[in-house]
């Protein structure tokens, strides 16, 4: 399976942060924010990465991440010249995907949950239709919003609901088969001016409703836009906490990269000894020693 980090946008949001910078490479905590989604792929056994951003972002994301090569990756980039909708990611990566199956995942989406190596894992099997994920929120109306029945499949996914029906938000990483760039280049642009993601989700559910299933995320797992000054706080608190009180790090990609075995522990030394010393590449000394 090859994977999309969409990473463009306009992060209007977060202005006067995002005035000269993409909102995808400040920092959350200790980390550049485009590290947490990376390593989401990457907990899905993703290798080959299609980067996509803004003509003016692109660059910088590209020195951060260069070829991906120090990561057991293979890193591609494109421009999504202006931001036109997140489903024109699949047609940016039209010729990179070639009707493989895929994962797209937003830039700005913290995911974080138990056993991500396994479910990821399993979502990265997917053959055919399409699988996202869910999370509850206590304010429904600004997402994608799942409805589902007795049995747990899904009955309509709805943008942005008045009213929504249920409060289960489709979050930010999206499993698709094969037809996912045709499909999204049948899309027509929404009120908005954008090619809509949940339209195409729901093309998948118009063609048989057993196409398209919503795994839910455990309420103790977590799931964060980080597109807002507040969510950025809250975040990086989280992010702080929780390396405090257990000594290792969430989204650091070099030891994703080790774990998944896309990397050696001696690749991870000598990486590490080529870092700015400091806190970081010390941890990354060190797991390369413990490994
Ligand atoms: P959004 O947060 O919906 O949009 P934005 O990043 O432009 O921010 P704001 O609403 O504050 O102006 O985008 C979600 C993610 O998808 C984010 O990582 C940016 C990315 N994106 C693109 O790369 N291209 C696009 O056309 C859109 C709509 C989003």
């Amino acid at each position: 399976m090859r994977g999309i980090l969409l990473a463009g946008g306009r992060g209007t949001r977060l202005y006067p942060a995002t005035k000269v910078l993409s909102k995808q490479v400040l920092p959350v905590y200790d980390k550049p924010m485009i590290y947490y989604p990376l390593t989401t792929l990457m907990l899905a056994g993703i290798q080959e990465i299609l980067v996509i951003s803004t003509p003016q972002d692109l660059p910088v994301i590209r020195s951060l991440l260069g070829d991906g090569n120090h990561l057991g990756l293979k890193l591609s980039y494109e421009v999504q010249s202006m931001p036109n909708g997140i489903a024109e990611a699949l047609i940016i990566g039209e010729q990179f995907l070639q009707r493989e199956p895929s994962a797209l995942v937003l830039g700005d989406n913290l995911h974080l949950m138990d056993r991500a190596r396994e479910i990821l894992g399993e979502a990265a099997k997917l053959q055919q239709g399409a699988l996202l994920f869910a999370h509850q929120v206590p304010d429904p109306s600004r997402f994608g919003v799942v409805t589902f029945n007795q049995d747990e499949q899904v009955i309509d996914i709805t943008e942005k609901p008045q009213q929504p029906l249920s409060d289960w938000a489709v979050t930010g990483l999206y499993f698709y088969d094969g037809s996912a760039s045709e499909r999204a280049k049948e899309l027509s642009p929404s009120k908005r001016g954008e090619l809509e993601i949940t339209d195409l989700n729901r093309s998948y559910l118009s063609d048989s409703k057993g196409l398209l299933s919503v795994r839910k995320m455990s309420r103790s797992s977590m799931w964060m836009d980080l597109g807002t000054p507040d969510a950025l706080h809250e975040a990086a608190s989280h992010i702080a906490r929780v390396q405090r009180l257990t000594g290792t790090k969430i989204g650091c990609i070099e030891e994703v990269a080790l774990r998944q075995g896309f990397i050696s522990a001696d690749q991870l030394r000598s990486h590490a000894a080529g870092l700015e010393s400091g806190e970081y590449s010390e941890y990354l000394s060190r797991l390369s020693t413990n490994a």
